[in-house]
């Protein structure tokens, strides 16, 4: 959430550097945008409304300059104007930050700093930092300064500033994410790699509690010992091309076709660390899966293959609502969690309450490096690579793969967790040709003016019911809801109306029956039956075939889905790679 990016080295113009490698972050927040860069007398400033992406260097030339810091925000204190764009300056414009994360006491220092005389221009919080700065710089030098403030603030931040006449960046982190590329006498400093890719595939990593300050070296420093930290320069292994659209109108569909080939991928693990961490599992007591929003139904679905393969109760619990469940974690408990991007604020807060009650941590993360990745005992890497599209889509079906693997593993039978998945991968493959897209898009041109949509499932299809409605919400922004097919004649059937769509995911089980029965029910109040199913059923007004995938059953029905939001999202003009008031990764409470 926000997306932050600073150069300083020897290219001359640093000012438009950083609005390039910010425009590869928008994915991370689209409402306004903006840059600080070093001019002679005083920073210059250049902050906009809207997309950066939108910004044409050509038209729009900037000044010469070495340094430069930039930001593009999802907003969170104050609305979307030019007044609460990043970077935020003091008075006389000497100095300038970018930050993102939350000042949670931003009002009492507010309160200090007005009665001070400081005059506030915008309604974020981030403000309340810069005058901070200012104050401390009056009697301290810019760093000790710097380090008054960040001792000040509580909350999860990412925060760099810079100062008229100090050639450095100075950079620290609480929760939030920064990660520094390492050039030939040049460095960055980024959200997300992906903004550097194309410069350095050197990096250093900030953790948390951390400061750098940067000029010609880094310098690295604990913020709570306030000692030196020496740090090791990684290489990593992310080729440019991986986080760029290609030849795809959107990262969405290129994501979805990625899918080709990623399940593979995510299964290709060391057999002897997956047999290790499932018995990690089985001997942990009490196991909760975690995750936020679509991992978390990744959770939800897990919790169905474990109980249906691996015999074994798992615990499943949003991140946001897991610290009222602590009680029940013990030091022999294990959280598993679920997360595409490394970062989200509540589920790191939830490995955090964890960690406090000595339990132990496996993560199921994507971005290698990421804070998640680096504060769990163990982590399982799912390598799908970058996914830039605010919907997720190969990390789900990754995730859903690699907690597969665990359940199978937990029940003596890894190989045959394998041999279901490769075949699953495999199937998926054949699932994403041309035809098939075509036969979705007819779909969505159907269905495309609809006021509602619903989406039933049952066992391991409910999470997936779930999940399908969070896709379809969040491109199309057609209101979407899930339930489980049994739960309709509880309340939600009285929503439906003559022509209303409803998406009945069936598996080839147990559970087939029951769902086609929920359909009945639907299509006799008037609804518009939509199957996802290995076979055709009389009840279907639409039929989108997907393979007979067994207890894999929610890999391939989420496949479909997938193709319909996104083509609801091109055929209804929305964005689907930035979708509205939403931001990639949630690094906010
Ligand atoms: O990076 P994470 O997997 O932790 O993100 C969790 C959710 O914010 C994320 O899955 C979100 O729900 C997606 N936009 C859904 O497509």
């Amino acid at each position: 959430m926000c997306g932050i990016f600073a150069y300083s080295g020897k290219q001359k113009n640093a000012g438009e550097l950083v609005i390039r490698g910010l425009k590869k972050l928008e994915y991370r927040g689209y409402d306004s945008w903006g840059v600080a860069y070093q001019a002679p007398e005083k920073l210059g400033l250049l902050r906009k409304v809207g997309k950066i992406g939108e910004f044409n260097l050509e038209y729009n030339k900037m000044p010469e300059s070495t340094l430069a810091i930039g930001h593009s925000r999802w907003a969170t204190h104050g609305g979307v104007t030019e007044a609460n764009a990043h970077p935020h300056t003091n008075a006389e414009g000497t100095i300038a930050i970018v930050h993102n994360g939350i000042i949670e006491n931003y009002q009492e220092l507010k309160k200090e700093l007005e009665e001070k005389g400081y005059i506030f221009k915008s309604q974020t919080d981030t403000e309340t930092i810069v005058h901070l700065l200012d104050l401390y710089c009056k009697t301290d030098d810019f760093v000790s300064a710097a380090k008054k403030t960040l001792a000040r603030l509580h909350g999860r931040y990412a925060v760099l500033a810079v100062k008229t006449g100090e050639h450095k960046i100075i950079a620290a982190r609480r929760g939030s994410p920064l990660i520094i590329g390492v050039g030939e006498n040049e460095h960055f400093i980024a959200s997300d790699i992906p903004a550097f890719l194309e410069y350095t595939q050197q990096i250093m990593y900030l953790d948390d509690n951390e400061m750098v300050v940067i000029n010609d070296k880094p310098h690295f420093y604990n913020l709570e010992t306030q000692e030196e930290v020496e740090k090791r320069v990684v290489t990593i292994d992310l080729k440019p091309e991986s986080a760029e659209k290609g030849n795809f109108a959107h990262f969405m569909i290129k994501e979805i076709m990625e899918q080709k080939d990623t399940i593979y991928r995510a299964i290709n693990q060391n057999d002897t660390d997956i047999l290790k961490l499932a018995e990690e599992i089985k001997k942990a007591y009490g196991t909760f899966f975690v995750g936020c929003g679509t991992a978390g139904k990744v959770c939800l679905a897990a919790s169905y293959v474990f109980a249906k393969v691996a015999k074994r109760h798992v615990n499943v619990v949003v991140g946001s609502e897991f610290p009222s469940h602590q009680d029940f974690l013990k030091e022999k408990s294990l959280v598993v969690a679920v997360s595409q991007s490394g970062e989200t604020a509540d589920t790191l807060e939830a490995i955090e309450v964890a960690k406090k009650k000595g339990a132990k941590v496996l993560s199921i993360v994507n971005v290698v490096g990421s804070t998640m990745d680096r504060m769990s005992d163990y982590t399982i890497h799912i390598k799908a690579g970058p996914e830039k599209a605010v919907a997720s889509t190969k990390a789900t079906t990754s995730q859903l793969a690699i907690l597969t693997l665990l359940a199978y593993a937990c029940n003596n039978d890894l190989q045959e967790g394998k041999r279901l998945l490769i075949e699953t991968a495999g199937q998926i493959n054949d699932m994403l040709n041309p035809r098939y897209e075509e036969h979705i898009q007819k779909l969505a041109d159907k269905i495309k003016n609809v006021e509602s949509m619903y989406v039933i499932g049952k066992s391991v299809n409910y999470p997936i019911a779930l999940e399908a409605a969070i896709k379809l919400q969040e491109v199309s922004y057609i209101h979407a809801e899930g339930f489980a097919g049994g739960e309709l004649k509880h309340g939600p059937i009285a929503l439906i109306s003559e022509g209303t769509p409803c998406i009945v995911l069936v598996a080839n089980d147990e559970t087939r029956q029951d769902i086609l029965n929920n359909a009945q029910e639907v299509k006799a109040r008037g609804g518009y039956i939509i199957g996802i199913s290995p076979q055709q059923e009389s009840v279907f007004d639409y039929w989108i075939k997907v393979p007979d995938a067994g207890m894999a059953s929610s890999l391939v029905n989420i496949i479909p889905i997938q193709l319909l939001a996104y083509h609801l999202a091109v055929l209804r003009q929305n964005n689907p790679d930035m979708p509205r008031n939403l931001a990639k990764s949630v690094t906010v409470k």
